[in-house]
C-alpha cells in the first residue's frame, strides 16, 4: 500500500505514537490531518510541521466526533485513510469493587471511541475506496495482568478489525491494524525511558516500512512474541513475565 499520496485523519496524534506518526506520513508526502483533545499540542504540532492539519476531538463523545468527522470530510474531502490511535490505559486492582469506573472509562474511549469514529467514517471512506486502520497492542494477544480492562479492550479492537475486514471486503475499504509491543512513550509513568520498551524512532521506522508493504497486521519484530503467544504456547508463561516487569 502506497501511503505517501494519502490524506489520513489520525485522533490520538498530540503525543507519542500518534504524533510520531503524523510526522513520519508527513515526511513521506501524506497529507495528515492530526487530532486529539489538547488543542496546544495540536498547534505545536502544525507549527512545527506546517501542512499538517488539526481537528480537536474528544473520542469519549459522541458529539465530539461526529463534529470532528463532519469538519474533516468539510475541509480535506479527500481523506481516504483513518487510523483510530486515541487509547489510554489505567491499572486496576480486581481485588476491591472500586475498579470498576476505570473500566467504564477505558471502554468509552478505546473500544466505543474507535467504533464511533469508524461509524462516523465508513460511508465516506466507501467512497474514497479508503482504508481503515485501528490501533490494537502485543497485549490483546497477551493481557498485562494489572492492566485488565486495557488488554481487554484492545483484544475487542482486534477482533473487531477482523470482522470489519470481512464486511467491508466487497466494499473498496481495505482494513489494517497496527500492533504495537512496548513503546517509549508517555504512555504510562516511566515508560518513555523504559529499557523494557521499543525506541519510538525505531518503532516508527519499521512501522513506515511494514505499512508500505501488503500485510493486513502491522507487527514489528518486537511484538512477534505477544501477538504470537497463543500459538508458540507460551501464552501464560509471558504473561506472568509481563507482570513482574519494573
Ligand atoms: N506506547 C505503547 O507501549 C503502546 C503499546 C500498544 C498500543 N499502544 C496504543 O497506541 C496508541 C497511542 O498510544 P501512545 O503510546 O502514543 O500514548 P500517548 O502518548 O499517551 O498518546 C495517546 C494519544 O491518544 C489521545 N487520546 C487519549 N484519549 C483521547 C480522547 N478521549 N479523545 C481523543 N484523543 C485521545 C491523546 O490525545 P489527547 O490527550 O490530546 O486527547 C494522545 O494523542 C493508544 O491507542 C495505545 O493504546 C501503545
Amino acid at each position: 500500500m502506497d501511503i505517501t499520496g494519502r490524506t489520513v485523519f489520525i485522533p490520538g496524534a498530540t503525543s507519542g505514537i500518534g504524533r510520531a506518526l503524523s510526522v513520519a506520513l508527513h515526511d513521506a508526502g501524506a497529507t495528515v490531518i492530526a487530532g486529539g483533545r489538547r488543542q496546544a499540542l495540536l498547534d505545536d504540532l502544525a507549527t512545527e510541521h506546517p501542512g499538517i492539519g488539526t481537528v480537536v476531538v474528544d473520542v469519549a463523545d459522541p458529539a465530539s466526533i461526529s463534529a470532528a468527522a463532519a469538519d474533516v470530510i468539510e475541509r480535506f474531502p479527500a481523506t481516504d485513510t483513518l487510523i483510530t490511535m486515541a487509547g489510554f490505559a489505567e491499572p486496576e486492582d480486581l481485588t476491591t469493587g472500586d475498579f470498576v469506573d476505570a473500566t467504564a472509562r477505558m471502554v468509552t474511549t478505546n473500544i466505543l471511541g474507535t467504533v464511533r469514529l469508524i461509524g462516523a467514517f465508513t460511508e465516506h471512506l466507501q467512497r474514497m475506496s479508503g482504508t481503515i486502520i485501528t490501533v490494537s497492542s502485543g497485549l490483546a494477544f497477551t493481557p498485562l495482568a494489572p492492566m485488565p480492562t486495557y488488554s481487554a479492550t484492545k483484544a475487542f479492537v482486534h477482533s473487531f478489525t477482523d470482522s470489519l475486514r470481512l464486511q467491508l471486503r466487497d466494499s473498496g475499504v481495505r482494513v489494517r491494524e497496527i500492533i504495537p509491543p512496548a513503546v517509549q512513550t508517555e504512555f504510562a509513568p516511566g515508560q518513555s525511558t523504559a529499557e523494557w520498551a521499543m525506541p519510538l524512532d525505531s518503532f516508527i521506522a519499521e512501522t513506515m516500512d511494514l505499512l508500505g508493504k501488503d500485510h493486513d497486521e502491522i507487527v514489528v519484530d518486537h511484538a512477534r512474541a505477544l501477538r504470537d503467544s497463543e500459538v508458540n504456547g507460551n501464552r501464560a508463561e509471558l504473561m506472568d513475565q509481563l507482570t513482574h516487569l519494573d
